[in-house]
C-alpha cells in the first residue's frame, strides 16, 4: 500500500475509534476520557498525522484536509455530547435541590421588651418629664455607702451577713447593695445642688423567696435636693407619678414610717384602683381601700453633713420603690416570681403593650 493509502486508513480508524469512544461516554468525566483518546497527543489521529510528513506535497494537502475534517468531526461529536451531558447534569441538580416553595416557613416569634424593663422605662420617663435625670450606681457597693452614710445605726440587723450578701470577707466592707439609696450619697458627693435624679438598679437581700420577695430585685430611687424643697413637693411629685401609673384621678396618702436616711419618713399608698375603698372583700386591697407603693421622706440632715452640703440652705426629699411590685400591681400579677420564669406564655402577654 502507498504511504498515502496507509495514512488514509489510519485516519479512518482514528475517526471510527474516536467516534466510538465519544459514543460510549456516559457523563462529563467519561467524555473527557474520550476526548483525550480521540484528540490527545497520543491519539490515533495524532499518530496518523505524524505520517503526513512522508507524503508528497499534493498528497499531503489532500490527506491533510481529510485529517482536519476528521478532527472537526470528532470535535463536533464531543461538543454535541458535552452540551447534552451539561444540560443533563444541571437538570439532575435542579431535581436534587428542588424546593417546595408552597411549604409553610419556620415561624419566627418576635421578641418583646421584658415587662420589668418596660415598667422601669415607664417610671423613668415620668420623672424625666418632671426634670429628673437618670444615674446609676454599682451593684457591688461599699458598706460605707450602703449603710454608714445613710445613717444606719452600727448594730442595725440588716447590716449582718444573715440579711446582706457580703462580697469576700465581712471586714472587706463590700456588699451587694441592699437598696438603691447609696446612689443618693454618690450623686451628692459628685455634685452640688440642685439635684434631681432617678436611679434604676438591681438590689439584693438574703430573703426567702415567695410571691412578694426575691433575693434579687429591681428598685428605682429618686432624690431631689434644692433650696426650699418641702414635703408638699414630695407629695405633689409622687402623686403625679402614682396617677400616671395607676389612674389619673386617684388619691395618694402618706403614712408615717421610719427610714434612717429620711426624717420625717413615710410610706405612700395609692387609692385602690380596683374598688376605691368601696369593697370590703376587694381582692387587691382586701378592703383597706389603699395600696402601698413606695417609701419616701425628707432627706435626713445627717446625709447632707456626710456629703458636705449646707444644711441651712438645702433641703430635699427621696423615695424608693420596688419595680416588681409596681409592675405586678399595674398588671394584676399575683406572684412576682413570674417575672423571672421566662415562660413565653407569660412574657408574650406583654408584647405590644404600650
Ligand atoms: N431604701 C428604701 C428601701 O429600700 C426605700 C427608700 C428610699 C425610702 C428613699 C425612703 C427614701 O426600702
Amino acid at each position: 500500500m502507498t504511504d498515502a493509502g496507509e495514512v488514509r486508513n489510519q485516519l479512518k480508524e482514528a475517526l471510527d475509534s474516536g467516534l466510538g469512544a465519544v459514543e460510549q461516554a456516559v457523563d462529563l468525566s467519561t467524555l473527557e476520557e474520550a476526548r483525550v483518546h480521540a484528540l490527545g497527543r497520543k491519539s490515533a489521529l495524532s499518530r496518523a498525522r505524524s505520517g503526513l510528513g512522508r507524503l508528497s506535497e499534493d498528497e499531503r494537502r489532500d490527506v491533510g484536509k481529510i485529517a482536519n475534517d476528521i478532527q472537526s468531526s470528532l470535535e463536533a461529536a464531543l461538543e454535541h455530547k458535552r452540551a447534552l451531558f451539561t444540560a443533563q447534569e444541571q437538570q439532575d441538580r435542579f431535581e436534587r435541590e428542588r424546593v417546595d416553595v408552597t411549604l409553610p416557613g419556620d415561624e419566627i416569634e418576635p421578641g418583646s421588651i421584658h415587662p420589668l424593663t418596660r415598667t422601669i422605662w415607664e417610671i423613668i420617663d415620668i420623672f424625666i418629664g418632671l426634670g429628673y435625670r437618670v444615674v446609676e450606681g454599682p451593684d457591688v457597693e461599699l458598706g460605707r455607702f450602703n449603710f454608714d452614710a445613710l445613717n444606719f445605726p452600727p448594730n442595725h440587723p440588716s447590716r449582718g451577713p444573715t440579711d446582706t450578701f457580703y462580697v469576700g470577707d465581712v471586714n472587706d466592707d463590700k456588699v451587694l447593695r441592699t437598696h438603691t439609696s447609696p446612689a443618693q450619697i454618690r450623686t451628692m458627693q459628685a455634685q452640688e445642688p440642685p439635684v434631681y435624679v432617678v436611679v434604676p438598679g438591681r438590689t439584693y437581700r438574703r430573703d426567702a423567696m415567695d410571691a412578694t420577695h426575691l433575693a434579687s430585685f429591681a428598685q428605682i430611687e429618686g432624690l431631689a435636693v434644692d433650696e426650699q424643697i418641702t414635703m408638699a413637693d414630695l407629695k405633689g411629685s409622687l402623686q403625679t407619678f402614682a396617677r400616671r401609673v395607676f389612674g389619673k384621678d386617684l388619691d395618694v396618702r402618706l403614712r408615717p414610717h421610719h427610714f434612717s436616711f429620711t426624717e420625717p419618713s413615710a410610706e405612700m399608698d395609692v387609692q385602690c384602683f380596683v374598688c376605691r375603698g368601696s369593697d370590703p372583700r376587694c381582692r387587691l386591697c382586701r378592703g383597706e381601700g389603699w395600696i402601698e407603693i413606695l417609701g419616701c421622706g425628707m432627706v435626713h440632715p445627717f446625709l447632707f453633713e456626710w456629703v458636705g452640703y449646707d444644711t441651712t440652705r438645702y433641703s430635699g426629699f427621696a423615695f424608693g420603690m420596688g419595680v416588681e411590685r409596681i409592675a405586678a400591681l399595674a398588671h394584676g400579677i399575683a406572684d412576682i416570681r413570674y417575672f423571672y420564669d421566662n415562660d413565653l406564655r407569660f412574657l408574650s402577654y406583654f408584647r405590644g403593650l404600650g
